[in-house]
């Protein structure tokens, strides 16, 4: 049968484009991602390849870790991640630019590199590189045995099976699930009581689920993208654990649509791209309830007040949001630290309906690469 499918054809199932098949497949790959890590008796998380050595786990004082694209992105919400839970100081590094700097790097420092494919030759790069002045280099990955896989001291898989559309999805969500446990797993040999970590764990275990219940916002997010799909720029905004997620959201649509797209800290947006609002540039807001909450509805009021369409995603049910908001999304409540893996479905999907109207090639976007092996 292959031989009458074109490469890759064969395995879509029903889905038009894998992209959306991998978008469907999250609530799964975020539980293989779990799956036998989460340590109800020590209430904390364990990875099988770490690969270092007690004494050296305790010394930890700073991470850097370094990726390209969407698994920069995935890094962003580490370090809030790493921060909250472990209170550890962690720097995201663009594979490319940290391979040609020679930062001050205390021994303690560790490296950790995220690459869906393991074989970005920018970000080996930085590993190799990391490694050479002796830094512990750990990696978190989808492809078994990849390069980065094999060269790293230890590491993390995804198992999130193989990626095909090129625009990164269900790597992304792995790899935020992969970063909350290896910061409950820090936070663990750190500062936080049983009880926390426990109360972690309970809330990754219904991960799955919530991510399921995000999937239901298809419908609306259709919807939408035919009300928006011919506008030629996009703001992303959102705040916190959030702002990553808005970078991400703005280089799916970029990546797979072709339409210009920024993301930005929302409160930033009014040192500059706010000039760009006019009814034709539509924001998507980051607005789910927490600590920001208010903070963020007053700059989707700044955006109002300017004529610019706006588009939020937030919680079930916010009759708050929708005093404001054109458009709503909504997905269910999670604690903070989990918004960006729920908050980014409908971002994908978004981005996918609005590329499919285009009628632009989804899985195979023009100049892009699925893995980057050369500088
Ligand atoms: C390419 C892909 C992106 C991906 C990036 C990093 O640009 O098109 O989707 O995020 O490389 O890839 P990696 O395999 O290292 O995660």
């Amino acid at each position: 049968i292959r031989h009458f499918l074109g490469e890759g054809e064969s395995d879509k199932g029903d889905y038009p484009h894998h992209m959306l098949k991998e978008i469907y497949e999250q609530p799964e790959t975020v539980a293989n991602a779990m799956r036998g890590r989460l340590d109800d008796s020590d209430s904390t998380a364990h990875f099988g390849g770490l690969n270092l050595t007690a004494k050296q786990l305790r010394n930890i004082d700073r991470v850097v870790m370094t990726a390209c694209g969407t698994s920069y992105h995935a890094g962003l919400v580490g370090e809030y991640l790493f921060e909250e839970l472990a209170r550890l100081p962690v720097e995201v590094e663009y594979a490319s630019e940290f391979r040609y700097r020679n930062p001050p790097m205390d021994p303690r420092t560790i490296l950790v590199a995220i690459t869906q494919s393991g074989e970005t030759a920018d970000t080996l790069a930085a590993m190799r590189e990391g490694k050479r002045m002796g830094h512990p280099a750990l990696a978190i990955c989808n492809a078994v045995g990849s390069t980065i896989a094999r060269e790293a001291d230890g590491g993390v898989y995804l198992h999130a099976g193989p990626e095909i559309g090129v625009a990164s999805t269900k790597a992304f969500t792995s790899q935020s699930t992969v970063l909350t446990m290896l910061a409950l797993y820090f936070g663990r040999t750190r500062h936080l009581s049983s009880l926390q970590g426990q109360r972690i764990i309970d809330e990754l275990r219904a991960l799955p689920d919530a991510i399921r219940k995000a999937l239901g916002c298809h419908e609306q997010v259709k919807k939408i993208a035919n009300r928006y799909a011919e506008c030629n720029n996009f703001l992303y905004l959102g705040r916190q654990y959030l702002y990553p997620v808005a970078l991400e959201g703005a280089l799916k649509l970029k990546e797979i649509s072709y339409i210009h797209a920024e993301g930005y800290p929302a409160a930033e947006m009014k040192h500059g791209p706010i000039a760009l609002v006019d009814p034709h540039t539509p924001s998507v807001f980051l607005v789910p309830r927490g600590n920001v909450f208010d903070k963020v509805m007053s700059n989707m009021q700044e955006i109002k007040a300017r004529r610019g369409p706006v588009i939020a995603v937030c919680s079930e049910g916010d009759r708050e949001v929708a005093t404001v908001a054109d458009d709503m999304i909504t997905v269910p409540d999670v604690p903070e630290y989990l918004q960006p893996i729920v908050t980014a479905i409908p971002l994908q999907l978004l981005a996918y309906e609005i590329a499919v109207l285009r009628g632009c090639d989804v899985d195979k976007p023009r100049n892009l690469a699925k893995s980057v092996t050369v500088e």
